[in-house]
């Protein structure tokens, strides 16, 4: 079974053809990172426009990159919550018009659920059952699958994302959009233990990333000298690149050590054979070798490759392919709700 899946929720626009939820005929993926980290974070308005221009060369691209044709194509599906909405509008407006046009069964895709299926199309295939990290832009939790259409959030944020949370503190340091890769290169040359971080005490399987990002934030004013009131853009010109590499490393480590606590008490609750990265934040290096050192021993551990980490098509078309087996039916592509905002179903 051949899928197109097509991704525009948040800043990149994205099409491919995969064939039975592994095997990736093609996979586009356009950017706009270039054009939003002038703001230094994404613009809901530039994204849409954006992805107007983009999504039918990218649709056209994955055809041709996988020489098809639509008539190849069993079925389609994209990406409909949660996201910006004048985002998920585009994608799912092009992907309900092909699917009326061509008479193709429609499958509107949880981008969540997508994040966890890119697991499926790096070799190494999670085994159920299985507790899953979703840590991206705008979403941190702990998901426990039994099976394939099976999904419970055990743990979630209760203000920041993480990786919300690295990208406002490469803000304090001055460093570029998007602000996790930039804190791990940063990193590299940074003491991790230099500056002490709390880790924030919330009960259960919950996080909260807000807090570490003000510890950052008063840590580097002290650094400096200067009192807490004055403003975070100004902090980043004064600091050293030392500084930068040590404020840099020490959150890393922390946010880290956050995420890994928590995967591990889940772990002692939840009788899973694989733990499973998804999300932007998985194409950390540090996140997957500690992960790598915290369960190797007693889980499968997966995550994966780096271009499926961040916003694909080809995670979509998975996502959907497993669904389906598992008794999804097509919906009416006339009468498709896109939402900014809905749990994993
Ligand atoms: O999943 P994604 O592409 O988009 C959302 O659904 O949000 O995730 C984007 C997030 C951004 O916050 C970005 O800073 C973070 O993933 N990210 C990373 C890394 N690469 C991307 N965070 C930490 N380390 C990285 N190497
Ligand atoms: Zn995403």
């Amino acid at each position: 079974m051949r899928i197109l899946g097509i991704e525009s929720s948040c800043d990149e626009t994205a099409a491919a053809i995969v064939e039975d939820g592994v095997n990736i005929l093609s996979n586009v993926v356009v950017s706009q990172i270039d054009i939003h980290s002038s703001y230094g974070g994404v613009i809901p308005e530039i994204a849409a426009r954006s992805h107007i221009e983009a999504i039918n060369p990218v649709i056209n691209q994955a055809l041709s990159d996988a020489k098809l044709s639509i008539k190849d194509i069993d079925a389609i599906a994209v990406t409909h919550t949660p996201g910006l909405v004048g985002s998920l509008l585009v994608g799912t407006l092009a992907a309900r018009t092909i699917a009326i046009l061509n008479s193709i069964p429609f499958y509107p895709t949880h981008h969540l659920k997508s994040h966890i299926y890119a697991n499926w199309l790096s070799g190494n295939q999670p085994e159920f059952p299985l507790l899953a990290a979703v840590v991206s832009g705008g979403h941190t939790q702990i998901i426990y699958m039994e099976r394939h259409d099976h999904f419970e959030i055990i743990g979630t944020t209760r203000d920041d994302a993480i990786g919300e949370c690295f990208d406002k503190v490469a803000k304090i340091l001055g460093l570029p959009y998007p602000g996790g890769p930039a804190i791990a290169k940063a990193a590299i040359n940074g003491d991790p233990k230099k500056y002490h971080l709390p880790i924030p005490q919330v009960s259960d399987l919950d996080f909260s990333f807000s807090g570490i990002k003000t510890a950052v934030l008063r840590a580097v004013q002290k650094d400096l000298n200067l009192p807490i009131t004055t403003p975070s853009h100004e902090l980043a010109a004064k600091l050293s690149n030392q500084q930068i590499a040590d404020f840099a490393a020490s959150f890393q480590a922390t946010a880290i050590n956050i995420l890994i606590r928590k995967l591990k008490t889940a772990a002692e609750t939840h009788p899973a054979k694989s733990i499973v990265l998804a999300g932007g934040v998985s194409a950390n290096q540090l996140l997957r070798t500690e992960l790598e050192k915290a369960f190797s021993k007693t889980h499968q551990v997966c995550y994966p490759k780096p271009e499926y980490s961040t916003d694909n098509g080809a995670m979509v078309a998975s996502a959907a392919y497993f669904s389906i087996q598992a008794g999804d039916q097509p919906t009416d592509p006339y009468s498709l709700d896109i939402s900014p905002r809905s749990a994993i179903y």
